[in-house]
């Protein structure tokens, strides 16, 4: 949801190191870019419609040794140049991440005042009110302007007046960077250069000066406050595609050691006597996130509900902040999120916490927002994800909540258990025919349904979600059970039905799904572990016999299956998998 980006150096062209920096920054957000470079007392800038690489060769002409950048996922005003950050008025020009919902108001009153703007974004009335402020102390001013705005934002700013980068954080990320050779404003972690080896997280209404030399924190009175500066870690997991075409499918094969890392992670860095009892004490249990994290959320109902037979249940972050239902200390939130920063997810947990919940946040990023709201922390470690289209934090996050689950049986026997998914992962992997020829079917079809029951039904519908954002074929994961209450109307010769089926119990039923799709003429894919189901369908609907695995892990194997169809597929229709139109890696704005 936007990227931002701020250098300050000692030595060097930070104009360089910005342009860089939005490269990696480019998945959270890829409709227009734009940078800034102060250079001797003049703000340059370059900003451009399309994706960072459109800013070149202009770029490359930028120098001085503090300079800005963002990359935009559009949210007021189409993507074009002039809607493009930075932002400029007077002597300042400025980057914005998140949304200005009072910039209707705001704009209204600068008009009076006789601003003028040039684009439709909310953004711009940012640096139009810090000019308004600006009487020679630019820090007074961006206070000023931060105190009137409503929303959520986190701000690069730069003066002509004077060096180095003002920051203000409130709702969106945003962290501060420190190398020997300066200081670096950054959206995420991750994306920050290589050679940084410690950050400071700000809180929420603190405003930053960052120089070459120094950075200082206040609060929005602008009294100074101390941010503890960490030290942070070269990832385990390299960043770059690796020699992959795609990050997509690069991630795809990280999945099994997602797994090992994930398990390992919770042993290390779990306080988990205090967990068990969180868990062991709850009488409900709530499952909270977004789109896939959500998904992941669905599967580990039944791992809660069978293993500690506590009332589960699981809710779409966004829905559940405008209806909370009533907690008391014995609910047990669960919040999944990849990100830490998906605002609908913190947002309705903060709300469930105030009420007295007990939160636990499952998350694959260390310093984000919601490891500061939750109670206690359950690490996923899959390293960078890059792809938009979450694939292995997708399996990390089936693997943490698995292992919570198990807290009330036997977490020595989950673990052997997760040991076995990953091979099963790992098998799968060795070969990708099935997927391709899956995949052709896809390419062609006009719609393609996912069904499952149970713990299938959970697959399917991320299944579904997985090939709609990343090929645009349309598609609709449903529980098979309701084919016959609706779904059924719409099968015809040109629809695809995948049917997932991996759990012994439930195949007749979902085998008599099977039947009657086929006879409505409509083409069927089978994705099975089950060897005797394959058998049985064999000759009716292109089956593709996964390695076996138990009926419970068995999400681990067939979601991963299944996220190689959506990345074939993308890849035949020539969609670019990593960065889907329309789309962001993390969406702060609600
Ligand atoms: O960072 P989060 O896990 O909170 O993100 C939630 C969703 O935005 C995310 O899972 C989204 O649905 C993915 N792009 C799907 O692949």
């Amino acid at each position: 949801m936007c990227g931002i980006i701020g250098v300050v150096r000692k030595s060097g062209n930070a104009a360089e190191e910005v342009f860089q920096g939005l490269l990696r920054l480019e998945y959270r957000g890829y409709d227009s870019a734009g940078m800034s470079a102060l250079d001797g007392g003049k703000i340059c800038t370059v900003k451009r419609g399309g994706r960072v690489s459109n800013l070149m060769p202009e770029a490359e002409r930028l120098k001085g040794s503090t300079a800005i950048g963002h990359t935009r996922w559009a949210t007021h005003g189409e993507p074009n140049d002039t809607n493009a950050h930075p932002h400029c008025s007077g002597k300042f020009s400025v980057v914005h991440n998140g949304i200005i919902e009072n910039y209707r108001q705001l704009k209204e009153e600068l008009s009076d005042g006789g601003a003028t703007f040039a684009s439709d974004t909310d953004s711009e009335v940012i640096v139009k009110l810090i000019d308004f402020y600006y009487k020679g102390d630019a820090l007074k001013a961006v206070a000023r302007a931060a105190a009137r705005l409503q929303g959520s934002f986190a701000l690069g700013v730069l003066c002509a007046d004077r060096e180095g980068i003002i920051a203000v954080k409130y709702k969106s990320p945003a962290v501060v960077g420190f190398d020997g050779n300066g200081a670096v404003l950054c959206s995420d972690i991750p994306a920050l250069p290589a050679s940084v080896t410690s950050v400071c997280v700000p809180e929420d209404g603190d405003i930053a000066e960052i120089t070459a030399e120094t950075v200082t924190f206040y609060d929005s009175k602008l009294t100074p406050v101390n941010r503890v500066r960490r030290p942070i870690f070269p990832e385990q997991f390299t960043l770059g595609q690796g020699g992959y075409p795609h990050y997509m499918i690069k991630e795809i094969h990280e999945a099994e050691r997602t797994v090992a890392e994930t398990c390992g992670g919770f042993f290390r860095n779990v306080d988990v006597k205090r967990l068990t009892e969180y868990v062991r004490g709850a009488d409900r249990i709530i499952i909270t996130g977004c789109g896939t994290a959500y998904n992941a959320g669905l599967a580990a109902k039944s791992y809660f509900t069978e293993k500690c037979g506590v009332f589960c249940q699981v809710e779409i972050a966004s829905e559940l902040r405008y209806s909370p239902p009533k907690v008391t200390p014995a609910t047990l939130v669960i919040a999944v999120t990849q990100s830490g920063e998906t605002a609908d997810t913190i947002e309705a947990v903060s709300a469930l916490k105030r009420a007295g919940a007990r939160v636990v946040a499952v998350t694959n990023c260390g310093y984000s927002q919601i490891t500061r709201v939750a109670h206690l922390v359950v690490p996923v470690c899959a390293g960078a994800e890059v792809c938009v289209a979450a694939t292995k934090s997708y399996i990390g996050q089936l693997a943490a909540l698995y292992l919570m689950a198990k807290l009330t049986e036997d977490l020595f026997t989950a673990q052997e258990e997760l040991t076995l998914a990953g091979a099963g992962i790992g098998e799968l992997l060795k070969s990708e025919a099935n997927a391709e020829e899956i995949a052709r079917q896809c390419a062609k079809s006009s719609a393609v349904f996912f069904l499952g029951r149970g713990l299938d039904y959970a697959v399917a519908v991320e299944a579904s979600l997985k090939l709609k954002e990343v090929s645009y074929v349309f598609s609709d994961g449903y529980p098979a059970g309701e084919l016959k209450h609706g779904t059924l109307a719409l099968i015809d010769e040109n629809t695809l039905s995948v049917v997932v089926i991996c759990n012994p119990a439930l195949a007749e039923k979902c085998c008599n799904a099977v039947s009657q799709i086929i006879s409505r003429r409509g083409k069927v894919a089978v994705i099975t572990c089950l060897a005797d189901v394959a058998e049985k369908l064999k000759a009716s609907a292109a089956v593709w016999l996964l390695p076996q695995c138990s009926a419970v892990l068995s999400p681990f194997v067939s979601a991963v299956a299944l996220q190689l169809v959506a990345y074939k597929t993308a890849v035949l229709l020539g969609r670019d998998p990593d960065k889907p139109r329309n789309l962001a890696k993390s969406v702060t704005v609600e």
